[in-house]
């Protein structure tokens, strides 16, 4: 599934060997660290080798999140899946006094997502953050709510399962998919119990949430030193193209759930869901 709620927000806390080297940030952007510094200064864990990767990167809110995590000092990778999208968006933040770097990246397509890890193990060694932004959506309107999807299939056996962190796996994940997109090939989706409202949009939330928390369940395992925190948000009502410009927040208070989310210090938020910076329930 490529189309994300509820962006998932991953950060390892494991330093690299190496990065490439950087050049000074542009005085325009020294006061938002400072303000920045005094937020975080009890945390401030990541440097300019801390290197951030961020999907759909050339609009909306990816932009925005490319846009404050180069603002704080890290090396941050912009990726879209059309490379002049991508390297236009990346003049436009150079204009603001901020270095990014640019790869392609098609989240739908496995030989792009293949040259881009390469790339990237390559060049920097892997990677500390990875905000997995890009979506898309075809439905327009406020009552796009993911929160409410699960609450919204009728299979009462399928919402608990999905509600139970124990329960869950990729096959139950799958298989929910795999009858939903069979039922609307076939028609007979209408009658399914899926949500009313946003049908697809509401299951592909869905299905990054109740991944998100699986992959968080499998990797809390890990020892300290290798832990990877898998979390993911709501940015609520959003004025960007996917709402056709008709949300509540801007894109500024939609990303800021996510850079905060990124830059947590505590290794021992994950597997969770939030919105205004606050844990929300799935
Ligand atoms: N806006 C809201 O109110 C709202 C609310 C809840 C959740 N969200 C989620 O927030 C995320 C960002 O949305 P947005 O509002 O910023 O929308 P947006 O302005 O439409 O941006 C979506 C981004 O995703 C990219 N994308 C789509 N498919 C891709 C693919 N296969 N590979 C790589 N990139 C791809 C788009 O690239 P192109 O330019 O090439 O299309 C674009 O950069 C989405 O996951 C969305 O579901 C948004």
């Amino acid at each position: 599934m490529f189309d994300c709620e509820a962006h998932s927000v991953a950060s390892v806390h494991q330093k690299k060997e190496s990065g490439p080297g950087r050049e000074k940030k542009k005085v325009s952007y020294e006061g938002m660290r400072w303000h920045y510094f005094r937020e975080y200064r009890e945390v401030w864990w990541w440097s300019k080798e801390t290197v951030a990767v961020v999907t759909g990167g050339n609009r909306g809110i990816g932009f925005e999140i490319c846009r404050q995590l180069a603002a704080h000092g890290l090396t941050v990778i912009l990726t879209s899946r059309d490379a002049s999208a991508g390297v236009e968006a990346i003049k436009v933040l150079k204009e603001d006094g901020l270095d990014l770097i640019y790869h392609q990246l098609d989240i739908g397509d496995s030989s792009s997502i293949n040259q881009f890890v390469n790339w990237l193990q390559e060049n920097y060694g892997g990677l500390d953050i990875l905000v997995n932004n890009a979506g898309v959506n075809f439905n327009l309107g406020s009552d796009n709510s993911v929160e409410n999807a699960r609450k919204r299939i009728s299979n009462a056996a399928l919402r608990d399962k999905l509600s139970d962190v124990e329960s869950l796996s990729e096959e139950l994940i799958d298989n929910t998919l795999s009858t939903f997109l069979q039922q609307v090939e076939d028609g007979s989706w209408t009658s399914g119990g899926w949500p009313q409202n946003y049908t697809d949009y509401s299951l592909s939330k869905l299905a990054v949430n109740a991944f998100t928390r699986l992959t968080a369940r499998k990797l809390s395992e890990r020892p300290v030193g290798q832990k990877v925190c898998v979390n993911c948000y709501c940015p609520g009502w959003v004025r960007t193209a996917l709402t056709g410009y008709a949300g509540n927040n801007t894109v500024e208070e939609g990303a800021d759930t996510g850079v905060w989310l990124a830059l947590l210090s505590d290794q021992t938020t994950t597997g969770k869901f939030f919105a205004e910076r606050r844990e929300i329930n799935f």
